[in-house]
């Protein structure tokens, strides 16, 4: 196209829509960026000046300029004082662009687009879309939450926020909650530490996350509880570790004398409450294995995510208190004591590693939420902390309780149940060829979640079927019914079996 003002003026007059919503300065703007790409206007033409253009086109002159200017920003064209106004030597977008038409291109494939570690973890994702509701295990109950006291504290920070509150972390985060912290771990769950051996983090998944890759080199051997929690199993997969499922029994993890022969670089453990099926580490198995892990140099890393909550006993002492060797790594979350939503927790690491971790969080995560952690350690140290839990211990018992009744109710000791002396949920046992999976499907679609007890194992021919049953967000007078809805489905699968 001749960029003689009557041929450019007659191209944009036939394009521009005047009865358009769209601003006649927006319009002019984008077909002139078009004719530049699409080379109608070649590189290093003159275009006519905003007078002429304005005057042709019977528009605003200010609005022309308007659009030179802007073009000009976006290196479309430029301005030489005197000269006029120039079509730029090459356009900012060209290289999107092609003088052939372009093909059809085919929608990528996800699948084969992903790296072979990121299908993996698309493929044996476990998370759930819903995150509450009956029977969602692990969740909590958040409408309990002591908000009321939590805003207060809110806005005190905001008031007259500290600059120092509002940038990135430090390395370990701050300070005042990992003093609220080490106090409160040494006196409930027995962890020697001091506050210079905590890293805050956003949670146990970040916190393996970390130990992982300050501990662990991709092709090492770590070793995972068989059944475990999927969430850490993709962490650590998705780090290229070599994962061993090591099947648990009635006192914990137990690796046999083979596996024993083949030391792991790092072993995932939950020893106050096996997750999923609930069993407590015997001492014996803890004596072992923090003997094994001395003498082969191996790291434990404790999971305590949900030991305050134990029914009629007090919560068991952790894995960590024993240790003399510095072996062991131990993460926990405010994740289920409070909110999941808060994603805050915390590794405590032996001395001579809490440098390293407070730098390699900071480097990798560039961590902040200062504010918010300066409020959870006032909500600490006020004791709300503590009262919030023992209230809530005592409702998830009682749910618990409602639960335990119901389910005996409707199935008296045909089916077995385990992991209902702590926690968050229950697991209910199904005979064997029943295909959990399929329950927990056919469950979803009346609106009730349950997880296959399966899907937690890595040996699938090992895997019990059964179902994941969370009792603890559900309002006592709701279990009845939700349980009701979800027996109609078990029961289905029961007679199919007859
Ligand atoms: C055994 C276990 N560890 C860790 C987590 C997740 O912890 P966080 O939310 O702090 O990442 C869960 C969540 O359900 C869990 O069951």
């Amino acid at each position: 196209m001749s960029t003689r003002a009557s041929v450019l003026s007659d191209w944009l007059a036939q394009r521009l829509d005047r009865a358009s919503d769209q601003p006649i300065y927006r319009q002019l703007h984008r077909l002139l960026q078009q004719a530049i790409l699409t080379r109608e206007l070649a590189a290093g033409a003159k275009v006519p000046s905003s007078r002429l253009l304005a005057a042709e086109l019977g528009v605003g002159r200010n609005t022309v300029t308007q659009v030179y200017e802007q073009l000009a920003i976006e290196g479309y064209v430029s301005s030489a004082t005197g000269r006029g106004t120039f079509v730029a030597d090459s356009a900012p977008d060209e290289i999107l662009f092609d003088d052939a038409p372009p093909a059809a291109v085919a929608p990528p494939d996800m699948q084969s687009t992903l790296s072979a570690r990121g299908a993996r973890l698309i493929t044996g994702a476990g998370v759930s879309k819903r995150q509450g509701g009956a029977f969602m295990p692990g969740v909590p109950d958040v409408s309990r939450f002591p908000s009321r006291v939590w805003n207060r504290l809110h806005a005190k920070y905001w008031r007259r926020p500290l600059p120092d509150l509002l940038t990135y972390a430090p390395g370990g985060g701050h300070s005042g909650l990992r003093h609220a912290l080490a106090d409160y771990l040494r006196t409930s769950r027995s962890v020697r530490c001091t506050p210079e051996q905590i890293v805050v983090t956003t949670g146990i998944h970040q916190s393996i996350d970390l130990a992982a890759r300050l501990l662990a080199d991709s092709g090492d051997t770590i070793w995972t509880e068989d059944p475990c929690y999927w969430g850490v199993r993709s962490v650590l997969q998705v780090s290229g570790l070599d994962l061993k499922a090591i099947p648990v029994d009635a006192e914990g993890i137990a690796p046999t004398p083979a596996d024993l022969a083949a030391p792991p670089r790092l072993m995932l453990v939950t020893p106050s409450h096996q997750y999923p099926l609930g069993m407590v580490m015997s001492l014996a198995r803890r004596r072992m294995l923090l003997e094994f892990a001395r003498q082969h140099r191996c790291w434990i890393v404790e999971d305590d995510y949900d030991s305050e909550f134990r029914y009629g006993s007090r919560p068991l002492a952790s894995l960590q208190g024993m240790d003399t060797g510095g072996q062991v790594i131990y993460v926990g979350s405010f994740g289920k004591t409070l909110f999941p939503g808060l994603r805050i927790g915390y590794v405590v690491v032996p001395e001579a590693l809490a440098e390293s971790f407070a730098t390699a969080s900071a480097e990798l995560y560039r961590e902040g939420q200062l504010l918010q952690q300066a409020v959870l350690a006032e909500f600490i140290e006020q004791g709300h902390f503590t009262s919030h839990i023992r209230r809530m211990r005592v409702l998830y018992g009682q749910r618990r309780d409602v639960m335990l009744a119901t389910i005996a109710a409707r199935y008296g000791d045909t089916l077995a149940i385990a992991g209902g002396d702590a926690g968050l949920h229950l697991v209910l046992k199904l005979p064997h060829g029943i295909d959990d999976r399929a329950v927990a499907a056919a469950a979803l679609a009346e609106n009730i979640v349950v997880r296959p007890l399966s899907g937690y194992y890595a040996h699938r021919p090992d895997a019990e079927p059964g179902l994941l049953i969370g009792y603890a967000c559900v309002p006592d007078e709701e279990i009845a019914a939700a349980f009701e809805t979800l027996a109609g489905v078990i029961d289905g699968f029961l007679q199919g079996r007859d």
